[in-house]
């Protein structure tokens, strides 16, 4: 044993005496053609008092879902929480009504439908909710699962896909707590590291090639991956898809809302116990989890000092290395994938996005922040895309603290980071890319291509999701036609035919919907934000006279539901 090695085991103990004491959870299968979520409360007993939780089918987390590429699925979602939500599939290539943005809500009680064709290229993705001002604290309360895509390419591949056996899901999570035990966000004292919802976790792992599929499922907290024997893994695969060919390292960096396959190879190693950690000592400055969040020492964030896990080594997982299981894999295949990333010369458009703090000076790292110069604006759509083009991005963060950007609906490639070629690991399909502080910068390209919607816009924001419930994001439509008239009607769900104008809508409305056997309807009127602003229940009718009734202007959707249990969602404006 090395001295490196004996010193960090040594730390390691010393930091956490009983670390490793609680087996790793691994959260369950779905699979398609229908899969149910039901989104739910629950505890956890993290300490001696049971935490108040938020998960999916279970008390925390939900079940990953697997998906393969060219299968159509019904994902059925309903909202057993007391608050509003939404689902959002990130990294998915979906419709901007079927992805789950800040838009499709789902009020309490109620069931949203997603209906998604899988064009994905396999890799792990994820779901968690998208509530403008609520992610961070529906996430936080434990909302959140894998999606592992599957294809004909990967299938052809020898790797190592055994679900929890040798193919391991790790979501990686810091929280605090308040003296109650209780989960609290948006602030700086994450001082507790969960692995899928475990505290202090081990698990067993076979002595062959083993795959973890790490996913960054902070608010914040941005880890630089390693093992406590400084072995070197291979990384093959980035957000949304596998890379041409594995990269050897021994430290990964990934910053909210990143994810990365990463083999293992633990031959020979039967018997020891290694942890995975973070080597948040060696973060640079300006990035959350670093011992400065900010560019220079007066810049920090309330709380943030006095929190141990930043500027330190920590581990993540205790793992031990059991016998092989059948059928192990025991080599790791020298090419993957052939990766195309699209050519600068087929580029229509160049986009720059610029980040800065809303107030400069001192307190300029604890945000919000603006997108060029403007926060996020539910009303607001801030790109109108031609359907098929090929667009170039230029990220510029003229801020103190490193933001991961994120962009719905595609996969990109990065062009050059701060003016370099990008290291091999970050050369492959990805959806999260971490731009550096004070001046750092990032082009990527991508196409927006397959779907499009006049009303229906996807997002873009910061993955810090402090950061995104501040509105460091906005949204943008991908559009089939050169002329647009604007974000007027917007159908969410609509299985009942129906008619309802005028919209915009201006003193009255008039909605006329399908009812043959004049059943009974309820019918609800929500804000963007969630909240009911009128409820009233009919009986034996199919047409509604909808009353502005002081009602401030701006969108709001009516939900009518129909005694039969059918449901009828539109978004509509108020002028
Ligand atoms: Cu992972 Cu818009 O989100
Ligand atoms: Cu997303
Ligand atoms: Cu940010």
């Amino acid at each position: 044993m090395n001295k490196y090695v004996l010193l960090s085991l040594l730390s390691s103990l010393l930091l956490c005496p009983l670390f490793g004491q609680n087996q790793l959870a691994i959260p369950d299968t779905a699979v398609g053609p229908v899969i149910n979520l039901n989104l739910q409360t629950g505890s956890v007993n993290f300490y001696t008092a049971a935490t108040q939780t938020m998960g999916a089918n279970g008390d925390i987390l939900g079940p990953t879902l697997i998906l393969q590429k060219g299968d159509s699925v019904t994902i059925n979602v309903t909202n057993n929480l007391p608050d509003t939500t939404t689902v959002h599939w990130h990294g998915l290539h979906v419709s901007p009504e079927n992805d789950g943005g800040p838009h499709s809500i789902i009020p309490v009680g109620t069931t949203w439908t997603s209906r998604i064709e899988v064009m994905d290229h396999a890799a792990t993705y994820w779901y968690h909710p998208h509530l403008h001002m609520h992610t961070n604290e529906h996430v936080t309360k434990g909302l959140a699962g894998f999606i592992y895509v599957r294809d004909s390419e990967e299938a052809a591949l020898t790797l190592p896909r055994t679900y929890g056996v040798d193919d391991i899901p790790l979501v990686v999570q810091s929280r605090s707590f308040d003296s109650g035990s209780q989960f609290t966000h948006g602030n700086a004292y994450d001082t507790v590291i969960l692995v899928n919802g475990t505290k202090d976790p081990f698990v067993d792992l076979p002595a062959q090639v083993v795959r973890l599929r790490l996913l960054n499922g902070s608010s914040e907290r941005v880890y630089n991956f390693g093992f406590s024997d400084n072995r070197s893994f291979q990384m093959i695969a980035s957000d949304g898809g596998l890379l041409n060919a594995p990269v050897s390292m021994t430290r990964l960096r990934l910053a909210p809302g990143e994810r990365a396959e990463i083999l293992v190879d633990l031959q020979g190693a039967l018997g020891q116990t290694l942890y995975l950690m973070s080597y948040a000592a060696t973060l640079a400055s300006g990035i959350y989890g670093a011992a400065q969040p900010g560019m220079g020492p007066g810049q920090t964030i309330p709380g943030y000092t006095s929190n141990p896990l930043n500027g330190a080594n920590f581990n993540l997982l205790q793992i031990n290395v059991v016998a092989q299981s059948a059928g192990a894999v025991t080599t790791i295949p020298s090419t993957l994938v052939t990766n195309t990333p699209w050519s600068v010369a087929s580029a229509s458009t160049t986009r720059t996005l610029t980040f800065t703090p809303q107030t400069m000076g001192p307190t300029a790292i604890q945000g919000p922040f603006f997108i060029n110069g403007t926060t996020f604006d539910m009303q607001v759509i801030n790109y109108t895309i031609p359907l098929g083009s090929v667009e170039i991005w230029t990220l510029t963060n003229n801020s103190p603290i490193a933001h991961p950007f994120h962009i719905h609906d595609v996969q990109f490639y990065v062009l050059d980071r701060n003016g370099q070629t990008p290291a091999a690991h970050e050369q492959g399909r990805k959806d999260v890319i971490l731009v550096e502080s004070g001046g750092g910068t990032v082009r990527f390209i991508t196409k927006f291509e397959d779907f499009a919607s006049d009303t229906m816009p996807y997002m873009y924001h910061c993955h810090m999701l402090t950061h995104e419930d501040d509105g460091m994001m906005g949204q943008f439509l991908v559009v089939d036609t050169s002329t647009v008239t604007g974000l007027n009607v917007s159908s969410i769900k609509k299985p009942i035919a129906y008619q309802f104008f005028p919209n915009p809508m201006g003193e009255e409305g008039l909605l006329v919907f399908d009812n043959p056997e004049n059943l009974e309807v309820n019918l609800a009127i929500y804000n963007v934000q969630g909240s009911i602003v009128r409820q009233a229940q009919y009986s034996g009718t199919n047409q509604i006279v909808l009353k502005r009734d002081g009602l401030q202007s701006g969108f709001y959707f009516f939900r009518l539901q129909r005694a039969d249990g059918e449901v009828l969602t539109v978004k509509f404006m108020l002028e």
